[in-house]
């Protein structure tokens, strides 16, 4: 009796120990298909990341074709197919009767402290419209106390809003469709230029 029950112990204790192994065993990640066991040590964990990565996101004038390379001035055209003119002496010409509530209200918050607005712009000369953003930066300069600068205003009027502001939407809020990179030298830069006819 007692010989019965030592063997009893030791064959479920050999069991035991077996169905373990056997565990252990099945956890251990099978080699893929076609690829020896050998070969997939080999592979260094970067070459595998690498071949995970997703292709390079398309960003205009970078790795991708740029269609406003002289940035403001090829994008506020005459849009005759839709009856819609953008350019920049049109523009002018409403902000200089009333501007619209909508963009004043976007850019108040790029007034220089101290500065009301008076939602009526000053005369410009003629000679402006040839060059665009630079003569509006006469102004509209990094530290001017007269009118907002040019950075604060066409970022709050291009970027902010979301879904309700066009050049998020149309033109997915592309920072490269105004800012330019020099690939020689890293620098950005704003292309300048008289608007179109
Ligand atoms: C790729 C197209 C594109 C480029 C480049 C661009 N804009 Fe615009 N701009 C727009 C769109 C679209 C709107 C209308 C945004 C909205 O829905 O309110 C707009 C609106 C404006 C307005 C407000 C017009 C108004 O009366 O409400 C000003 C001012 C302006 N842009 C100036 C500039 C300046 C200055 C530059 C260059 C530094 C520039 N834009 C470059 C597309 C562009
Ligand atoms: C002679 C100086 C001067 C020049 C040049 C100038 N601006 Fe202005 N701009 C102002 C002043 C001052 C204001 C503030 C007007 C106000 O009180 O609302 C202003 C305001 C604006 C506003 C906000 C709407 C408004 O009238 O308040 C926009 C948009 C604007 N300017 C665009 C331009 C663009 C684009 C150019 C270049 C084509 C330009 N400005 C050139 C002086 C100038
Ligand atoms: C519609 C044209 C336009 C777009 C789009 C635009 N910028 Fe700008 N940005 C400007 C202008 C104009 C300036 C002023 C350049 C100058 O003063 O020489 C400027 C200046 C800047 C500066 C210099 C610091 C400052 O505020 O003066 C930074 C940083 C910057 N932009 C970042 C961005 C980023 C990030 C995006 C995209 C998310 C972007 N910009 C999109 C027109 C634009």
């Amino acid at each position: 009796m007692k010989k019965l029950l030592a063997f009893t112990a030791i064959l479920s204790l050999v069991l035991i120990v077996f169905s373990a192994l056997a565990q252990t065993d099945q956890k251990a990640p099978a080699p893929p298909q076609g690829q020896s066991k050998e070969t997939q040590q080999q592979a260094p964990a970067a070459e595998q990341q690498k071949m995970e990565q997703p292709p390079a996101r398309q960003i205009p004038g970078i790795n991708a074709d740029d269609k406003f390379p002289n940035a403001c001035v090829d994008c506020h055209i005459n849009y005759t197919d839709m009856n819609m003119d953008t350019r920049f002496s049109t523009l002018m010409q409403q902000w200089q009767t009333k501007v619209d509530e909508r963009l004043m209200d976007k850019i108040k918050g790029a007034a220089p402290d101290g500065l009301k607005l008076t939602g009526k712009h000053p005369t410009v000369p003629k000679s402006a419209f040839q060059n665009i953003p630079k003569s509006c930066g006469n102004c509209h300069g990094k530290t001017s106390k007269k009118a907002p600068p040019a950075a604060r205003m066409t970022h709050l009027i291009h970027l902010t809003g979301g879904d309700e502001n066009h050049f998020m939407t149309l033109f997915q809020g592309q920072c490269t469709y105004c800012h330019k990179l020099d690939e020689k030298t890293g620098e950005w830069k704003i292309p300048s230029g008289p608007e179109k006819s």
